[in-house]
């Protein structure tokens, strides 16, 4: 597994871009779950965020992509609303512990 950051850097209901091994991901932690996704939109494949670290609509409850406006769970990555309905973001395997946020690529 490799490591994506401290527990602490991604805070409840927020969102956070990396760059691992060439790879754009994003981490969403709700419900002090953690999500992992690769940052990259179903639609048209450019990366989702509208500013650095910010993934979410203005609710924080769903993921959105700042091209067209595509809505997608935080839980399973759906897309719910937009142009790629029903099309899912690229999960990554994840788990956290003391040391904080590991994932499998
Ligand atoms: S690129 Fe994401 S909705 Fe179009």
């Amino acid at each position: 597994m490799k490591f994506l950051c401290a527990g602490s850097d991604l805070p409840e209901a927020g969102s956070r871009g990396f760059q691992l091994e060439g790879l754009k991901l994003f981490a969403v932690r709700r419900d002090r779950q953690t999500y992992v996704y690769v940052n990259r939109c179903p639609h048209r494949g450019v990366a989702l965020e509208w500013q650095v670290d910010q993934f979410l609509d203005a609710s924080a409850s769903l993921i959105q992509c700042a091209s067209h406006g595509a809505l997608f769970l935080i839980e399973s990555g759906e897309c719910v609303a937009g142009p790629c309905a029903g099309q899912f973001l690229e999960a990554i395997d994840c788990r956290e512990d003391s040391q904080g946020i590991w994932v499998t690529l």
